[in-house]
């Protein structure tokens, strides 16, 4: 049996107040359309539909990479006339599961249950019991606590108010069955609109029964209607993988306080994280890493032994076993830090790579540099890598010692085992094992005299 999942995501979203269709925006950096594209994903034997509306140019391009195929929906007319639209991508033996684009955090196994519910005498559908139903379409049951329609809240009389148990919106139901209720929707509601939740009542006049299941929790099924909702969200979807990663051995001084946009390629034990440290985009962490406080971490490499000491920003970056970077270090794209390598205060390095055992300790700008290893590059170092049109590569060879403000006018390189005079500027290449320095003569003045005020 073949899955055909719609994801509807037509809607407006008004009250998000934003130039951007709902479902483009994001928790942890992914559309929420792509996160029930996610999980989508895993189930087998599934075919995706977006059925797509207000904005679709935009949410398509921003999501071109989905494998799905998008349907348009030209006007809202109800979530029953967005399911319509899907119509002719069903097969009568299909089981069809509908979702929301804008209901994010529904978690694989609450929908196999929704799905294994489905049958030739039965339709699937996903409640929830809040302690304020307002808004949300009511489940009505009869004598025998069977479900016999949904009734939406601007149709619903006095009594089915109180109720409390609400359709989440997701169902599950076999295909020939569906294409025939919808093509009997009416829109004589209070909306004027196809609801896709008067097929609940043509279901049972049918002789199906309603199964229903409900989420492990309440979050799962919640949609973003608002900011404060996107907001809430992305906290409880924080905490979900804050909670993943100390369960993988992971210490966090505070679970509230880490953020994870992204995934993690690799994560080895014994890990530690201070408070407010961001992952962005793929990382690789191994054991015994430890991450100060404010700490962003974006598509990078860090090896074991690492120490990375607060407010350092890294990104693409590689950094090898054992190396100490920060506090308040920037490791640009294409650093590479081989092993045991020590960064510090103020230092920023970008397209480079530094060798075994080599110090940049304060102040520092490297770029476009080969450093060897061994090599200690003293406070206020810039390697001038720019003329304003071209940039330029400089090698620091094994054992050199660079003094402190020096600059390396690129293209030059630093022989093995030099020394550097501090405050030179270099600008030609500089023997191996040899001190360089260009500095004018240190002179004083005797009998020189303070001026004085006129
Ligand atoms: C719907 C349900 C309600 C349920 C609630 C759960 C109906 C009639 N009502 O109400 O029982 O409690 O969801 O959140 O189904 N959409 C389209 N095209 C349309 C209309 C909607 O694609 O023409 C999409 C929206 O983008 C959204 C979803 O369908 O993802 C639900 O639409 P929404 O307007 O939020 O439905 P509700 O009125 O909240
Ligand atoms: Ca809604």
């Amino acid at each position: 049996m073949k899955i055909k999942t719609l994801i509807l995501a037509a809607g407006q979203g008004t009250r998000m107040r934003s130039k951007l269709p709902k479902v483009l925006h994001k928790i942890a950096d992914r559309a929420l359309l792509h996160h029930v594209y996610d999980t989508s994903t895993q189930l087998e034997n599934n075919e995706i539909f977006v059925i797509y509306g207000h904005g679709g140019e935009l949410v398509k391009n921003q999501l071109a990479q989905l494998n799905v195929t998008w349907i348009e929906q030209a006007q809202q007319l109800g979530t029953g006339h967005a399911v319509k639209q899907a119509e002719k991508h069903i097969n009568d033996d299909d089981i069809v599961l509908v979702l929301y684009g804008d209901v994010p955090l529904l978690k694989k196994d609450t929908i196999a249950t929704l799905l294994a519910n489905v049958s030739d005498q039965s339709l699937a559908l996903l409640t929830v019991t809040l302690a304020n139903p307002t808004g949300y379409g009511r489940i009505v049951r009869d004598q025998q606590h069977r479900i016999i329609k949904i009734v939406e809240q601007k149709d619903a009389n006095e009594a089915e108010q109180l109720i409390t148990e609400v359709n989440t919106g997701i169902l599950a139901t076999q295909g020939g069955k569906l294409k025939n209720w919808i093509a009997r929707l009416g829109n004589n509601n209070a909306q004027k609109e196809y609801y896709l939740t008067d097929i609940i009542e043509m279901a049972v006049h049918d002789g199906l029964t309603v199964i229903s299941n409900q989420p492990h929790n309440e979050d799962e099924v919640l949609g973003v209607n608002n900011r404060q909702q996107l907001a809430h969200l992305e906290r409880v979807f924080q905490l979900e993988q804050a909670n993943r990663l100390m369960e993988l051995g992971v210490t966090l001084r505070d679970p509230a306080r880490l953020d994870v946009r992204g995934q993690f390629s690799q994560l080895g034990q014994d890990i530690e994280i201070d408070v407010n440290v961001i992952f962005e985009g793929t990382n690789q962490i191994a054991n015994n890493v430890k991450i100060g406080a404010n700490c962003l971490i974006k598509n990078s490499v860090i090896a074991e032994n690492v120490e990375i000491l607060p407010n350092s920003i890294i990104e693409d970056a590689t950094v090898g076993a054992g190396c100490r970077v920060g506090p308040f270090a920037r490791l640009r794209p294409q650093a590479e830090l081989a092993e045991n390598v020590h960064i510090g205060n103020f230092v920023e390095i970008k397209k480079s790579s530094v060798g075994v055992g080599s110090k940049i300790n304060h102040l520092s700008y490297i770029g476009d540099s080969i450093v060897g290893s061994g090599v200690n590059i003293g406070a206020g170092t810039i390697t001038c890598n720019y003329d304003g049109v071209n940039k330029f590569q400089t090698v620091i060879e094994d054992g050199a010692f660079i003094g402190s403000d020096t600059q390396l006018i690129a293209p030059v390189t630093v022989g093995k085992n030099a020394t550097i005079g501090a405050g030179s500027t270099i600008t030609k290449d500089t023997p191996a094992e040899q001190l360089t320095l260009s500095r004018p003569k240190q002179i004083s003045l005797p009998g020189w005299q303070r001026p004085v005020k006129k």
